[in-house]
Formats: C-alpha cells, sequence, structure tokens
C-alpha cells in the first residue's frame, strides 16, 4: 500500500510512510520514536531510500524519531515553521513543497490546534507540476491518474478534530483551517489522520464535511464553545514531549546524567551500556577498551577523527548505505579480546552499531553524544556534549 499507514498503539500515531514507485524515494510524516525499528524495517523491506522526515506540529503525546532516522538513513528534517523545531534543517511554511524521486507534497498550514501546525496534500503519480497550490485549491494535473491524499496530522480526524486548549491551539483558527483549507480539497481526497481511538484508518474529505459532528451542520461559533466545554485532561507526556520535539526528538537527559558523575557505565538495552566520552577516553589510554569510529569514512575525513581509534563504518555514503563488510570488520577489530566502544556523530548510529556487535557475540558500550554532540536549539553541535566538547584528543586532516 501506498501511502503505508503504521500505528502507534500506545499513543494511537499513524505514522505514513509514502514513496516514488519509480526512484524508491520516501518521505516519513509523523514517526514515533518507540517504533524506530518497526519503521526501518518497513524502509529496509520496501527497499526505500528515506529522503525526508516530516511533522505535522510538535507533539504532546509522543515523541518524534526524526533526528534518529535522519541519523540512521541520512534523511533530511522538515518541520513547521511555526513550532520552534529548531533542529530541522527545512522550515516548511504554507505552500512549500517536499520532492521525493517524481512526487511532490505540499504544504498546508493549518493552525487551531498548534499555531504551527501544518497539513500535508499529495496527488500521488502527478509528478513536479509547477501550479502553486493557493488555499483551498488543487494543482491542475489529470486526476483520474492522481490519487489524492491529504495528511491531517491532529487538524482533522475522523468524525472529529484535535484539541485546542493548549500549545497555542485557537478553535476558530481550527475551523477556519477545517472548512476553509481542508473542505476545499476535492471531496474525493482521502484523509489520513494523525490519530485515530477506534480502530478507523481513513476517510474523505467528502466524508467528513457531510457527517464530521463537530463540523456539519455547526456554525463557527457553536464550534468554538463546543472546544471551550470539552475539558479534557492534560495530555500525559506534553511536559517531557514538547521540549523533546523541538530538538527533533533528541534527549540530552541521559548524557546529562552520567557527566553528572555516578556510574562509569549506565545500563542500556541490547548492548554492554554507555559510557561518557571521559571513560572512553580513560579507557583506551588504559589499554582496556578499543575504540571504533562507526562514522563514513566522509565525515573522519572531513570533521575530524579521534587518534587510535578503529575505523568500522556502520553506513557509508552516497545514501548512508548499509557498511556490508561492518560484521567482519568489526569482528577483526575484536579479535584482540578487548571490549568494544563505539563512536559516532551523536550517538545514535552508535547504538545501532553496538546492538549488532552485541548480536555477534561481542561486548560494545555506546558512546554518549558521539563525537560532535548533540545539537542545541539552534541545530548546532558540539555545545551540549560530545567527544570534541569534552576536551578529549582528536585531529582533522
Ligand atoms: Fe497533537
Amino acid at each position: 500500500m501506498n501511502p503505508t499507514q503504521l500505528f502507534d498503539p500506545r499513543s494511537c500515531t499513524y505514522t505514513y510512510l509514502l514513496f516514488d514507485e519509480g526512484t524508491r524515494e520516501a518521505l516519513i510524516i509523523d514517526p514515533v520514536d518507540t517504533q524506530l525499528e518497526r519503521d526501518l524495517d518497513a524502509i529496509a523491506r520496501l527497499e526505500l531510500k528515506l529522503r525526508w522526515t516530516v511533522e505535522t506540529h510538535a507533539h504532546a503525546d509522543h515523541i518524534t524519531s526524526a533526528a534518529q532516522l535522519a541519523e540512521l538513513t541520512g534523511a533530511r528534517m522538515a518541520a513547521p515553521a511555526g513550532c520552534e523545531v529548531g533542529t530541522a534543517a527545512v522550515q516548511l511554511k504554507d505552500g512549500d513543497t517536499l520532492r521525493f524521486g517524481a512526487e511532490t507534497l505540499h504544504v498546508l498550514h493549518t493552525p487551531g490546534h498548534t499555531a504551527g501546525s501544518v497539513c500535508f496534500y499529495w496527488e500521488r503519480g502527478a509528478g513536479h507540476a509547477e501550479d502553486t497550490l493557493a488555499r483551498g485549491q488543487v494543482s491542475r494535473v489529470d486526476q483520474r491518474s492522481a490519487p489524492r491524499h491529504v495528511f491531517s496530522g491532529d487538524t482533522l480526524l475522523i468524525g472529529g478534530c484535535g484539541r485546542t486548549d493548549f500549545q497555542s491551539g485557537d478553535a476558530g483558527q481550527l475551523w477556519d483551517s477545517i472548512t476553509q483549507v481542508l473542505f476545499k480539497l476535492p471531496g474525493d481526497t482521502l484523509v489520513w489522520p494523525g490519530h485515530d481511538y477506534h480502530e478507523r484508518t481513513q476517510s474523505t474529505i467528502a466524508l467528513e464535511r457531510a457527517t464530521n459532528p463537530r463540523l456539519a451542520g455547526q456554525t463557527r461559533e457553536a464550534f468554538i464553545q463546543l472546544m471551550g466545554a470539552l475539558s479534557l485532561p492534560k495530555p500525559g507526556r506534553i511536559d517531557e514531549a514538547v521540549p523533546a520535539n523541538r530538538r527533533s526528538g533528541l534527549r540530552q537527559d541521559a548524557a546529562g546524567a552520567a557527566d553528572a558523575g555516578g556510574a562509569e557505565v549506565t545500563a542500556a538495552t541490547g548492548y554492554a551500556g554507555d559510557i561518557t566520552p571521559a571513560t572512553a577516553h580513560r579507557w583506551m589510554e588504559n589499554g582496556q577498551a578499543v575504540l571504533v569510529d562507526v562514522r563514513t569514512d566522509a565525515e573522519r575525513e572531513w570533521v575530524g577523527f579521534v587518534p587510535g581509534a578503529q575505523a568500522v563504518a556502520w553506513k557509508q555514503w552516497p545514501g548512508m548505505a548499509m557498511n556490508p563488510a561492518f560484521d567482519a570488520e568489526i569482528e577483526a577489530v575484536a579479535e584482540g579480546g578487548l571490549p568494544l566502544m563505539l563512536l559516532c556523530r551523536s550517538g545514535v548510529r552508535s547504538v545501532a552499531a553496538a546492538r549488532r556487535a552485541t548480536e555477534l557475540g561481542l561486548a560494545a558500550y555506546n558512546i554518549l553524544g558521539g563525537f560532535e554532540g548533540d545539537p542545541d536549539d539552534q541545530a548546532q553541535r558540539g555545545h551540549k556534549n560530545g567527544w570534541r566538547r569534552a576536551g578529549l584528543p582528536w585531529r582533522q586532516n
């Protein structure tokens, strides 16, 4: 199925994988951090090259895996300009387009659930038609060959809509976004919501126009009154999720806690544990363990490297393809009998590589924060954590 609809039962969130059938270039909408392995499996199984991770808004009920997917696949991150996601290189505004292969995704700014919320409109097979998608209009393509889809985030749900009582929500704006933007799309446009709590998967614009109980036959005033009277409980994860989502899902809490002292090794699932750069450097100096740099050749060449580290790439440019020789190369490094300490850019690929090394029967630790560290609110690396920030030895060619 294209789009592929994926469900996270804990948050009832839908994630969507869209791809161009010719080039296999793909785009993922609203990925969830706890479903990272599932999404990577889907990408691999469908033989896709992930080009973009995109968000409909800064979610309050789950944490995105955007930064991890970007690190692991080489995809670029895009997020709505009004959602303060400083780590996304591409800030999406109304009318913007994202290309994947021969396909084009259109951005519709639909404030209301949050001020920055967007929906995404896709005419599959429409190509790169440059007709601008003005508010309420669709591009002039051969509509018989271009099934229409709208990914409606939390703006429009099946038989409902997103709440408007927190995070810059505004019921009047939501009414305008739904009735003036989404309901102006052709009636046969498939609606793919950001959530559903009743096992429904999709709807159409015509069906929602006619039957959505919050909207059909209502007035703007009645809708505002209804939304104001819902008195819903505060989302369970809002205090944790919104700040994390403003960094594309990266959390510095683990690294920070370890840096503050305490145990030398932080427990982890699927590999020997997490260690700080300082611990890794000490173990390397003492000859207790081997430092293995799992970044690409290009990163070591252009960004910098640690003298004495062994290079075993997990993925390589171009395209961040898996290194087919990873298993053999890492086993060769481990032949000396010492445990391995894996270093990547910011500690994402090194976790994946440490898990693989563990499956091969090796003792492998992950170095928190990696070589460059996690990005700060301006998306700049090296100010928060990581090997270079810790003042440990490194060189540049
Ligand atoms: Fe939301």
